[in-house]
């Protein structure tokens, strides 16, 4: 028990740490101001943080006194649009830091009277799990609304690693039974929830996501040209946006690719994973080569399906947490790295960089695993369940590693490429 109330203080506090890193670079404007009209000003994702922490650490598991009530609507993610958030009665930046302050001193409290065991939201730590989990997911999306900020560089990091091996082709998986989602895992979400029998047809899987040098060869063959290859509702957006590349990318007069990635422009690297590519682009990217997306059944399996015992992992390369050789994840770099820069990483399957890099797309409805139960509240996944949304997996270089793993399932509208995302591409075959 002890161990689990030290890795618990640790999460959270390497989680405060991120949080107020991404929002210690920018000035008071900055915090306040709405970078675009898809995210919300990033001093209310970090009020947002405290608030969720005070509801569910403070009063619920605590049943500590409200630290301030008065806020609670302010910081509701469904009582405000995020583009009306610049306009709300916000905290100061001033007033959030000493507010997140406040709520994390009485967390400290609560974490060492908590008996991390009783009923189910105590249990294993699963509430603070799950608060550690959001404030990191706030943290990938504050990094998003940094990657849309105009104006020069405040964040800093080393390039990401090159490639150490090839990672080219692909990987066939025959046909059968594999253990989806999880029962055990403590702190998985109720999503990712219960552990099921699936049976997957026999497909193939690309060993590595999709480059941006692959990429730029769909762009050059006419790829946003040529409606064929897009879905009809691909295609409208297509023609609605005009898209012409991923975000952020822009061709210079000698046909040369430069992308801008959080204040600096340089040329794309071409055996980066593309990035900012919406789940349309994904799906005509993948008709041009001949392939499909793959289902998350299929992208699950070959993260976790271990042939030779029939069971499943956690990670692609066992039950051990993520180390810098394994994944690029946690916003060590601002970008993917290199296709073979993560050998150990590689599944028992032998598919490569699953786990962090760029956000996979696959072509799967967000949908509840059969015995699905909303918990501890159905604004986390019940409320989005069988709307508008794909699945999207494996977690990117900006998702810190207490939210990411085998059977995470991330989830967004088709549309959307302001995310850290990608994807790979399958295929099916015959008679394996
Ligand atoms: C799981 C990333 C889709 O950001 O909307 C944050 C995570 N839920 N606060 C989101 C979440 C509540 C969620 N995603
Ligand atoms: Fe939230």
């Amino acid at each position: 028990m002890e161990k689990l109330r030290s890795t618990v203080e640790n999460v959270l506090t390497r989680s405060r740490a991120r949080s107020a890193a991404l929002t210690e670079c920018v000035d008071e404007r900055d915090l306040l101001a709405q970078h675009s009209p898809l995210m919300s000003p990033l001093i209310w994702d970090l009020a947002h943080i405290g608030n969720q922490e005070e509801l569910w650490l403070v009063r619920d598991v605590g049943g500590r006194e409200a630290v301030r009530q008065d806020i609670d609507e302010l910081y509701d993610a469904f009582k405000h649009s995020r583009s009306s958030r610049p306009s709300l009665p916000l905290l100061s930046p001033e007033e959030a830091r000493s507010y997140v302050a406040t709520v994390r001193e009485k967390v400290w409290d609560v974490l060492s009277a908590s008996p991390l065991d009783g009923r189910r939201l105590e249990r294993d730590g699963f509430a603070f799990g799950m608060v550690a989990q959001h404030e990191q997911q706030h943290d990938e999306t504050m990094l998003a609304t940094h990657q849309l900020r105009r104006g020069p560089a405040v964040l800093h990091a080393p390039a990401a690693p090159r490639a150490q091996i090839r990672a080219q082709g692909e990987v066939i998986i025959g046909g059968g039974e594999f253990s989806m989602g999880t029962t055990l895992d403590p702190w998985a979400l109720d999503n990712e929830r219960p552990a099921h029998s699936r049976y997957v047809s026999a497909f193939a899987i690309d060993i590595a996501p999709v480059t941006n040098a692959q990429y730029v060869e769909f762009i050059a063959d006419g790829g946003y040209e040529r409606p064929e290859l897009w879905s009809e509702r691909g295609w409208a957006h297509r023609q609605d946006e005009g898209l012409r590349a991923p975000q952020f990318w822009d061709r210079d007069a000698d046909g040369t690719w430069w992308r801008r990635a959080f204040g600096v422009t340089a040329p794309v690297r071409p055996d980066q994973p593309v990035v900012h590519v919406c789940f349309y682009e994904a799906e005509a990217y993948a008709r041009w080569a001949g392939k499909r997306l793959p289902t998350e059944a299929e992208w699950e399996k070959a993260a976790r399906f271990d042939p030779s015992t029939r069971t499943v992992r956690k990670y692609p390369w066992g039950e051990s947490e993520p180390t810098e050789a394994h994944a690029n994840l946690g916003q060590r770099h601002l970008e993917p790295a290199d296709v073979g820069a993560y050998p150990i990483g590689a599944s028992a399957l032998g598919v490569q960089q699953l786990i962090g890099d760029v956000w996979e797309w696959t072509s799967s409805d967000f949908e509840p695993y059969p015995g699905f139960e909303p918990f501890p509240y159905a604004e986390y996944s019940e409320v989005f369940l069988r709307g508008d949304y794909k699945v999207l997996r494996g977690g990117s270089f900006g998702t810190d590693e207490v939210a990411c793993r085998g059977t995470f399932r991330n989830w967004d509208h088709p549309i959307r490429r302001q995310i850290f995302s990608g994807f790979r591409c399958a295929r099916d075959v015959q008679g394996v």
